[in-house]
């Protein structure tokens, strides 16, 4: 692959993806202010290295919910792969076990729960997004029980779909083989209790359940039981404490990416007060904006357990298939490496909040 890093690979697919596409891809809501502020909030803060420490070896290696993973690094639910490449997310699943790394299958994703169980064997999780029957959704989780899934993770920041406006400018729509292949059955069945909705996409959009609140998390909880579950998309203590007291074993620290809510922070900068109100009863990851081996670190610093890359996967997809998510995946893991052991940190566990000092801005 020609990029040299992560920040490289999105003119690299933008040069393989028709425009529709790559604009629902890399774009972000309204005005983007969330989208640049993703990165430029890691920029402000500062790594506190220390030196004369032993870093002969490096041990990027670390645990989430209990699953080993070689890397600090999980592959994010992200819709629609088959839009990127022909095998979609059977080939991203399937780098992230040769990775030694969890993946997140979408619940909008154009391959099934099952055959992207089939098809890679490394830990995977299940990203929900509840629906509109109860049933429909007890189903979907059932299935990824069923498929061997290890994790439920409830994505809580789409109660409305984000206006993307170069969506809107470019009148999306995808080919007819794009299709949200876990809920066509749960389509049918709507459509049989409603009437026609038109396309499957429209379809999914209109089964997606705005009404969904914290009472439902109890309700998921109970059928995913006994796999753990976490919630996506928190970004401030009162709903961190409120995550916590709903028994939820992980939280997620997320925009989605600058894709929903335009004028929230970044992630970066909501963690260090999710995690103050988590006080360790829960583990806390967080996603958006992740592009270099020094925003691990500092993520890591301020407390979260790993980070998910979104988009850099993707563009790894549409570059190469399997091989270009498995290269991303290594040229981000050289990058951990060689920031921690230049910041002296030979261990996960080395990486605490004394290696950071946070900007001008906020401290
Ligand atoms: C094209 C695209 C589709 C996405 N689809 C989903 C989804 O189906 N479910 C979900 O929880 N998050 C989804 N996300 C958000 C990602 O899980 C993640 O939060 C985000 O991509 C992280 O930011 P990054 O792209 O800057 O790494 C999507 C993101 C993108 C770019």
């Amino acid at each position: 692959m020609k990029a040299v890093n992560l920040l490289e690979l999105e003119d690299l697919a933008r040069e393989r993806l028709p425009q529709g596409p790559f604009d629902f891809i890399a774009g972000g809501a309204e005005d983007e202010v969330t989208l640049r502020a993703n990165r430029e909030a890691f920029q402000r803060i500062q790594l506190r290295p220390r030196v004369l420490v032993d870093v002969s070896t490096v041990d990027p290696s670390t645990e989430v919910l209990g699953q080993r993973i070689e890397l600090p690094v999980l592959l994010a639910p992200v819709a629609l792969q088959r839009l990127a490449h022909d095998e979609g997310e059977l080939a991203s699943a399937r780098a992230a076990e040769a990775a030694g790394t969890v993946f997140t299958l979408s619940t909008v994703s154009t391959c099934t729960i099952e055959q992207v169980a089939e098809a890679a064997g490394g830990p995977k999780w299940f990203q929900l997004y509840p629906i509109r029957s109860k049933e429909g959704t007890a189903r979907l989780i059932e299935r990824a029980k069923a498929a061997g899934y290890t994790a439920v993770c409830v994505t809580a920041d789409v109660p409305w779909l984000g206006r993307r406006e170069a969506d809107i400018r470019n009148h999306l729509q995808f080919a007819p083989d794009i299709v949200p292949a876990n809920l066509l059955d749960e389509i049918r069945l709507a459509d049989l209790a409603s009437g026609p909705r038109g396309p499957a996409g429209g379809a999914a959009a209109g089964l997606a359940d705005p009404g969904l609140d914290w009472e439902d998390i109890d309700w998921i909880r109970s059928i995913a039981s006994p796999l753990p579950v976490l919630v996506k998309g928190i970004l401030t203590a009162e709903d961190a404490t409120l995550a916590v007291a709903h028994g939820v074993d992980s939280i997620v620290v997320s925009n989605h990416g600058g894709r929903q809510l335009d004028g929230a922070p970044a992630s970066i900068e909501a963690l260090p007060e999710v995690v103050a109100a988590v006080d360790g009863r829960a583990e806390v990851l967080l996603d958006s904006g992740v592009r270099r081996g020094t925003d691990v670190v500092k993520a890591l610093a301020l407390g979260a357990k790993a980070v998910f890359i979104g988009r850099p996967y993707i563009w790894g997809l549409a570059i190469d298939g399997e091989a270009g998510v498995q290269a991303v995946l290594s040229m981000l893991r050289a990058e951990i490496e060689l920031a921690m052991a230049l910041a002296g940190c030979p261990s996960v566990a080395d990486i605490d909040r004394s290696r950071v000092r946070l900007g001008p801005a906020t401290e």
